[in-house]
């Protein structure tokens, strides 16, 4: 059995698109594989399933998974625990533990490199332009600095850091929302670049605040990016509502994670994620908690 972690994007998600860094964790829920060898591969995602031959973007992500790890023909059956095209990074869970599922089925070394380069591969088919984030959150533990092209780093997290994590809204296309950001630059590169910009400095302060403990400090750098995500119209008025619900319950900060457009919120909590989920709840909106542990990082 192999297992992958779901993700939230702290900080900087659609920049990194762009060459921005992001900073982003794997959270408790994500995605169970197994895989066996077999006759023929299948695939069985709940109720969902597919063959590689199929003309379905989960037929078409499986078999360029399995092309990715030269692999022998395998049947895996997947379970997930997130709520797809929510921004929480269901699809490149998927990728990853699957692909962790067949490389152990075919009983082949697994290492990260050969995880993430088919895990991209399975993402491009849904994504368009991955810059990679998700798929290097759901292969690592704890917070990572992601840079497109420069790979992951774990960052050294001086206290834990307590989510809430809500519903904000449908389900919204990573796809399109990534496209009509690059639509939007081709009509006002000023616009969006100095937007890039902005995302770029909060990143790298939302950075030492990590290192150093600061959590209000954290919350404020999360509203500026919100505000920054909103100006590139990716966010909706029951992200605002949710946002503004958690900090009015005294969340330190919030915003969109991942795609936006609907999909999730986060919360950074002051202690306990309960207060938060509490006034989610009573509004209506499926929520859950979750905490990133501060962890050392190898010297
Ligand atoms: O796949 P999502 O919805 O969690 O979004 C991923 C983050 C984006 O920056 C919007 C896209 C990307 O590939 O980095």
């Amino acid at each position: 059995m192999a297992r992958a972690n779901g993700k939230i994007v702290l900080l900087g998600e659609h920049a990194v698109v762009y060459g921005v860094p992001a900073i982003a964790a794997g959270i408790e829920r994500g995605v169970e594989a197994r895989a066996e060898l077999s006759p023929t591969s299948t695939l069985r995602i709940g109720q969902r399933s597919a063959l590689p031959d199929d003309d379905s973007d989960l037929g078409r992500g499986f078999k360029a998974l399995l092309e990715a790890l030269g692999a022998p023909p395998v049947a895996v059956e997947a379970t997930l625990e997130l709520p797809p095209g929510s921004g929480l990074g269901a699809s490149a869970a998927l990728g990853v533990a699957i692909a962790r599922a067949v490389i152990s089925a075919a009983g082949q070394d697994s290492d990260t490199a050969r995880v993430l380069s088919a895990t991209a591969a399975w993402e491009g088919i849904y994504h368009g332009n991955p810059s990679g984030v998700d798929a290097a959150a759901a292969a690592s533990d704890g917070c990572i600095w992601f840079e497109r092209g420069a790979g992951m780093q774990p960052l050294a997290l001086a206290r834990d850091l307590i989510l809430a994590i809500g519903l904000a809204g449908p389900p919204a296309s990573t796809k399109a929302m990534v496209e009509s950001v690059a639509r939007l630059r081709e009509r006002r590169p000023a616009v969006v670049n100095k937007a890039l910009e902005g995302i770029r400095a909060l990143v790298k302060n939302a950075r030492l605040c990590l290192e150093s403990g600061d959590m209000p400090g954290l919350g404020s750098l999360m509203n500026y990016n919100q505000m920054l995500l909103s100006g590139l119209f990716l966010s909706t008025e029951g992200i605002e509502s949710c946002c503004a619900l958690a900090r009015d319950a005294g969340a330190l900060g919030a915003k969109l994670t991942g795609a936006g457009g609907g999909g999730a919120v986060i919360a950074l909590c002051d202690g306990d994620f309960e207060p938060i989920l509490a006034v989610w709840r009573e509004a209506g909106i499926e929520c859950f908690g979750s905490r990133v542990r501060a962890q050392r990082v190898p010297a």
